[in-house]
C-alpha cells in the first residue's frame, strides 16, 4: 500500500475518481454537486438515513464513525477522503489516514476540535485571539475570572455549536451556575472561560489551500446571528481595506500553518477600535461561504473537492455582491415567494422534517458589485 505522505506529490485525480465525504448533511450535499459537476463521485459515509448528502450519490454508506468494518470498506472504495463535518473522531480520520489520503489530515482536526488546542495554536502563530484559561471545576472558573474580568463567556472545549455548551458570565457569582450550565453538554469536565469581546461585527474569512501550497481567500464578509443561529451573511463585510487585509492575512497565515489541504472557515471578532480577535476555525466549508456559489468564480465546495483531489485552485473572485439568508425551520415554506424573486438564488437540502431552527435550506441574493 502506498504511503499517503508520498502520495502528496502524486498526480491529481482524474475526472471519474471517488471522493470520499465524511459527514451526510448539507456541507457534504453541496459539495457532492460540486465533485458532479468536475466529473468526480462522492461516496457519502455518515449515520442519517436521509441525510441531505446520501440523498445526492448513490455511493452512500450509512454507518456509525466508530464502525471500522464499515471504514475500511469505504477506504478501499474511494481514492482520497475528506468532511463535512468536524467532530468526526480523531481516530476514525487516522484508521483512514493509514489507507487513503485524508485532506485536511487528522492534525488539522485534531486541533479544530478543541478550543483550547485551537486558541494554543493561534496564539503560537501570533494571531490575536481574546484572553481565555482553562479551568476545571467552579473554584477555577471564580480564579480565571479574577483575571479576565467580567463579563467572561464559559464554553465546554468540545463539540459545541450554534452557541450550545456555553454560559455568560457577569459576576463571580455566576460561576457555580454557568458550570453547571455548560456540564451538561461537556463530556469531560474542562471548560475554557474566554474574557467577553464587545464586538462591533462578527466576521469570517473562507479560504482554500491546495495540494502545491496554493491559497485562495474569498473577501472578509459579515455575519449577523439569531438565536445562536447564523441569519445572515453580507457579502463583503462593511469594513475598511485595512481590516478586511489584516482578515485576510490570518487566514492565510493559519491555512499555512496547519499544512491545509481542503478549506477553512476562521470566524473573527472586529471590535470597535478596529481590533481583530479570531474566535474559531472550521476546517470545511462554512455556512457564512454558502453565497460563493452563486456569486464566485469557484464556490468553497468546488474549492475543497480541487483540493482534496490536488487539482489547482479556482479563482474566488467574485463577479456579484451577495446576502445570505438561512432559511430555518418554516422558513423554507416561502421557497414558492422566494423563486419570483428575479436575483434570488433558492437552495433546499432536501429535509423532510422542518424543525424550528432547524436548518433547512438558504437564499442567496445577488446585488451588484461595489
Ligand atoms: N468571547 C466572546 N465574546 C463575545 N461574544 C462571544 C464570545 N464567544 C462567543 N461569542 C458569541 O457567541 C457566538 C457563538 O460562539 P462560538 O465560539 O462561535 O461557538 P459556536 O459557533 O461553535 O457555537 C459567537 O458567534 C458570538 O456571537
Ligand atoms: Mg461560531
Amino acid at each position: 500500500m502506498p504511503d499517503p505522505k508520498t502520495r502528496r506529490a502524486e498526480a491529481p485525480l482524474p475526472p471519474g475518481s471517488v471522493v470520499g465525504m465524511l459527514g451526510d448533511g448539507q456541507l457534504g450535499r453541496m459539495a457532492a454537486l460540486a465533485a458532479a459537476r468536475l466529473g468526480y463521485r462522492c461516496h457519502v459515509f455518515g449515520p442519517a438515513a436521509d441525510g441531505p448528502a446520501h440523498q445526492v450519490t448513490n455511493l452512500s454508506t450509512l454507518a456509525d464513525y466508530r464502525d471500522e468494518a464499515a471504514l475500511a470498506d469505504f477506504a478501499g472504495s474511494v481514492d482520497a477522503v475528506t468532511f463535512e463535518f468536524e467532530n468526526v473522531p480523531t481516530a476514525t480520520a487516522a484508521f483512514l489516514e493509514e489507507r487513503v489520503p485524508v485532506r485536511p489530515g487528522p492534525k488539522v482536526l485534531n486541533i479544530c476540535q478543541n478550543r483550547l488546542r485551537e486558541k494554543d495554536f493561534l496564539a503560537s502563530i501570533s494571531v490575536a485571539t481574546t484572553r481565555y484559561a482553562e479551568v476545571r471545576d467552579p473554584e477555577g472558573v471564580r480564579r480565571a475570572l479574577r483575571d479576565l474580568g467580567v463579563p467572561a463567556v464559559l464554553k465546554t472545549t468540545e463539540f459545541g455549536y450554534d452557541g450550545k455548551g456555553q454560559a455568560r458570565l457577569q459576576t463571580e457569582a455566576d460561576a457555580e451556575a454557568a458550570w453547571a450550565e455548560i456540564a451538561t453538554h461537556a463530556a469531560e469536565p474542562v471548560g475554557i472561560l474566554e474574557a467577553f469581546v464587545d464586538f462591533h461585527l462578527e466576521l469570517s474569512v473562507v479560504v482554500a489551500r491546495g495540494l502545491d501550497g496554493q491559497i485562495e481567500t474569498y473577501v472578509p464578509v459579515e455575519n449577523h446571528h439569531r438565536h445562536h443561529v447564523l441569519d445572515q451573511t453580507i457579502a463583503p463585510a462593511r469594513i475598511s481595506q485595512n481590516a478586511a487585509d489584516r482578515a485576510e492575512g490570518y487566514a492565510r497565515r493559519i491555512a499555512e500553518a496547519l499544512d491545509l489541504v481542503g478549506v477553512i472557515a476562521v470566524e473573527m471578532f472586529l471590535t470597535t477600535d478596529e481590533q481583530l480577535v479570531v474566535n474559531e476555525l472550521a476546517p470545511r466549508p462554512h455556512n457564512s461561504g454558502h453565497w460563493t456559489i452563486d456569486a464566485c468564480a469557484t464556490s468553497q465546495f468546488e474549492q475543497q473537492i480541487r483540493a482534496v483531489c490536488g487539482l489547482p485552485l479556482g479563482s474566488s473572485e467574485r463577479h456579484s455582491d451577495a446576502v445570505m439568508k438561512n432559511l430555518l425551520g418554516e422558513d423554507a415554506a416561502r421557497w414558492h415567494e422566494i423563486l419570483a424573486e428575479p436575483a434570488a438564488r433558492l437552495h433546499l437540502y432536501g429535509k423532510a422534517d422542518a424543525r424550528p431552527g432547524r436548518k433547512m435550506g438558504h437564499v442567496t441574493k445577488l446585488l451588484a458589485r461595489r
